[in-house]
């Protein structure tokens, strides 16, 4: 068993319980369900990681964990309303199957759920740990705004775009392993490094996110493929066809832009696919594990406690859902 696999197991251990009382169950069974559904649990293994990078688990690194889980599906069961996404984690979404006030509600409390696990915290770490978890979660709510300002403009260039995904994918990563590691007893420039590690490591997530999103396999990916194309998502692979693509192809992924036609995902998918997006997106990926993977070498940390995290960066860009 590798170590994901094996801290997976122990931080299920600990979370795979009711998080909300039974009343009203209008309010609560939508998040016992989409908690329920799983997911790949990255982030609360990057906390646990984060802390053990550099000591033993501190008891409270579960409660950091579940926050920062909790958070997260707060984060999906609202990210699902803005994108208009029918399935998640292969079932529908919580506003699909319960309504959008019902959505936002229970995205609420979620939220409200993840604070008090960090109000469990031991109390000598736990004022730096929020400093970072709240100054992460406005980031997280920039880049979704970004992510939906864009939707409405052809003029997103990749700096932007990278700046988007990093606000709203990226900081979430890098902040857990950052928590994980004021546990765990780091230094200051430890985190840094630790941080920087894993916001390059969120970046080729999130470019492997939008790729599956086009060529993910229906039967592994648990969400609507296309669902970015339809919503005219600013991902790596439009703005990359948009500045490679020529003549009537260009013509023709315009039109799709400002089309609801029942072809637009293949058309636009087979544009994609004609102007090299498999070797773009690779060569993405390598370029951010590349640049993570130079911040974790300056971690002052012996080697071989970094494996993990070495074996999580080829987890993630690999993943298939
Ligand atoms: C999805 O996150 C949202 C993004 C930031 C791309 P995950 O791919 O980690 O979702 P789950 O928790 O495994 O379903
Ligand atoms: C979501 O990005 C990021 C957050 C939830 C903060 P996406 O919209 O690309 O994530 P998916 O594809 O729906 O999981
Ligand atoms: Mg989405
Ligand atoms: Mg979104
Ligand atoms: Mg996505």
């Amino acid at each position: 068993m590798n170590q994901f696999e094996d801290l997976l197991i122990r931080f299920e251990k600990h979370f795979n319980q009711r998080h909300f009382p039974a009343d009203p169950s209008t309010l609560y069974d939508p998040g016992e369900y989409f908690l329920s559904l799983g997911g790949k649990r990255v982030r609360p293994v990057m906390a646990l990681m984060g802390n053990e990078l550099f000591d033993d688990l501190h008891p409270d690194a579960f409660a950091l964990a579940s926050a920062v889980e909790l958070f997260h599906n707060f984060t999906l069961i609202h990210d699902d309303i803005m994108d208009k996404a029918p399935l998640r984690r292969g079932k529908p979404t919580v506003h699909a199957k319960y309504g959008e006030p019902t959505a936002l509600l229970s995205g609420d409390v979620m939220l409200v759920a993840a604070y008090e696990q960090l109000n469990r915290i031991d109390g000598h770490y736990a004022k730096k740990i929020i400093q970072i978890f709240n100054r992460t979660a406005s980031e997280v709510c920039e880049g979704q705004q970004l992510d939906m300002d864009f939707e409405k403009s052809d003029k997103v260039s990749f700096d932007a775009y990278l700046n988007m995904i990093s606000l709203k994918t990226s900081v979430l990563l890098a902040a857990t392993l950052q928590m994980g590691a004021v546990l765990g007893g780091a230094g200051e420039d430890n985190q840094k490094h630790l941080y920087e590690f894993g916001r390059k490591l969120g970046l080729a997530f999130q470019v492997q996110d939008d790729y599956l999103d086009a060529f993910g396999d229906p039967e592994k990916f648990g969400k609507q493929i296309g669902g970015d194309i339809i919503a005219n998502k600013k991902t790596f692979l439009l703005l990359h066809a948009l500045e490679t693509v020529q003549g009537v192809q260009r013509e023709e992924l315009l039109r799709q832009l400002n089309s609801d036609g029942s072809d637009k995902v293949e058309r636009v998918v087979a544009i994609f696919r004609d102007c090299g997006v498999d070797a773009w997106a690779m060569e993405l990926k390598e370029r951010y594990i590349n640049q993570a993977e130079n911040h974790l070498e300056e971690v002052a940390v012996l080697n071989n406690r970094k494996q993990p995290l070495r074996q999580l960066s080829s987890l993630l860009v690999h993943r298939e859902k």
